[in-house]
């Protein structure tokens, strides 16, 4: 490829997005039968027939539709906690006085049903092989907190995680785990000699299909389960808690959330595309990490022996030695610009400037003014207050802080194409020129 300078190289006509949505025609065939039919409700074929689709490809016996991932992991984080702690009053949520040992670099909505549900989220550093939870530091927490029973695990950008050690870890310490597959739809871990899903891994299974994510309703989420008692349970909370009775009768709190049968054939409409999108992510992570070679950058990691991501995000991390000084307070960054260094901040603001999206990489929970007084565990113990004014301990561990400073999230959207992908490239080039 010609090197061209940053002058030479003209915006984007259109916009190329982080990860939009890609329609194909079929979702309006099935929006419309709804429609058509009249099953403009949170009931209908379109609905039953995702869940059975779902089910099947992940692989659980059971699916059920809800209005959001977050909708999913609110009712799956609840099950999780009554089962473990038993029914709440209504006006008090089911994990008061209990802690949660979760993700920490991860999407918000992982985590906040913790809150949601009146628990302490205890943060777990992240791993450097895959950008996802720690098993050393969830080991650690156990230790710390060894009343702890409920683990929330995410699977960032689609890489899954170190899933056998995590589930070694819950099983030996009797802990139920809720799983966020909300960002990993179709990629696969190898656990016990077979390939599966992820979405099929813990005691209660999430998955979203958000405008952004790999297929979408344009909102929607997933519960998964091989229980059918859980499964109802969570229909049931899904759409108001309703007992048998021929009035509206309650015995415990309820929720809408329910997917609707319209939303449902957009996913109806999407689902014969997963491969194909599937496909085109890995593409995309591919060319990145052909183009970027010569850099000294890395792309985000994964298992290849014992993953395929689904690549949703293609994401690189600077190293160490090649990052210019940035400084981010909660809202703004600078940076300044040195000679055969880059940082985020330039690159995100350069590709911003050719009109494409690049994004932070998530700032990790334990970061968050919301949750800076929860515990956040590394593997090396309590993660908090390592520091010592009259003792120099270095710099302190802390290794989803280190991804974030280092890192960004690339135009990863599978309408780009190879050219648009070049052009991106070249401009992180001129970042380390
Ligand atoms: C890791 C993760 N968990 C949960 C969610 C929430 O899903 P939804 O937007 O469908 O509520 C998202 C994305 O939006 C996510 O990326």
């Amino acid at each position: 490829m010609a090197f061209r300078n940053l002058s030479d190289i003209k915006p984007f006509e259109k916009k190329v997005w982080l990860s939009s949505p890609t329609m194909h025609g079929e979702e309006l065939k099935y929006m419309t039968e709804a429609y058509e039919t009249n099953w403009m409700s949170t009931v209908g074929k379109n609905i039953n027939e995702i869940e059975a689709q779902i089910a099947e490809f992940i692989g659980v016996r059971y699916a059920v539709a809800l209005s959001s991932g977050t909708a999913s992991l609110h009712l799956a984080t609840k099950l999780a906690a009554e089962k473990l702690y038993g029914q709440a009053r209504p006006n008090e949520g089911t994990l008061r006085g209990h802690r949660v040992l979760c993700s920490d670099m991860t999407f918000d909505a992982s985590i906040n049903p913790v809150a949601y549900e009146d628990g302490e989220a205890v943060f777990i550093d992240t791993e450097y092989d895959t950008w996802n939870m720690d098993p050393e530091a969830l080991e650690k927490a156990f230790e710390l907190y060894p009343d702890a029973k409920l683990v929330v695990i995410a699977h960032l950008y689609g890489t899954p995680g170190k899933i056998s050690e995590i589930k070694e870890i819950c099983d030996r310490h009797g802990a139920l785990i809720v799983e966020d597959a909300a960002e990993s739809l179709g990629a696969k871990y190898l656990f016990n000699g077979e390939w599966r899903e992820t979405g099929s891994f813990g005691n209660y299974n999430c998955i979203s299909f958000n405008g952004n994510k790999i297929i979408t309703g344009s909102s929607g989420g997933m519960f998964l389960t091989d229980s059918l008692e859980d499964a109802d349970k969570v229909r049931k909370w899904s759409t108001q808690s309703r007992e048998a009775a021929p009035w509206y009768q309650h015995e415990e709190i309820g929720y809408n959330y329910r997917m609707s049968n319209v939303i449902a054939g957009v996913v109806r409409g999407q689902l014969p595309y997963l491969e194909e999108h599937l496909a085109q992510k890995k593409a995309i992570y591919e060319r990145y990490r052909d183009g970027l070679k010569g850099l000294p950058v890395q792309m985000n990691p994964f298992d290849e022996q014992r993953s395929m991501p689904n690549y949703w995000l293609s994401c690189l991390i600077i190293d160490k030695d090649a990052m210019a000084s940035q400084v981010r307070d909660d809202h703004k960054a600078l940076y300044i610009p040195e000679t055969g260094k880059s940082c985020p901040t330039e690159i995100l603001e350069t590709l911003a400037r050719f009109n494409a999206e690049g994004r932070p990489i998530w700032k990790p929970m334990h970061a968050q003014p919301i949750y800076r007084s929860h515990a956040f565990i590394t593997r090396y113990g309590n993660g908090r207050g390592t520091s010592n004014a009259y003792i120099d301990r270095g710099a302190a561990w802390d290794a989803g802080m280190d991804i974030f400073e280092r890192g960004l999230c690339l135009p990863s959207d599978n309408k780009m194409t190879p050219e648009q992908q070049d052009v991106i490239i070249e401009l992180i080039r001129n970042c380390f020129e």
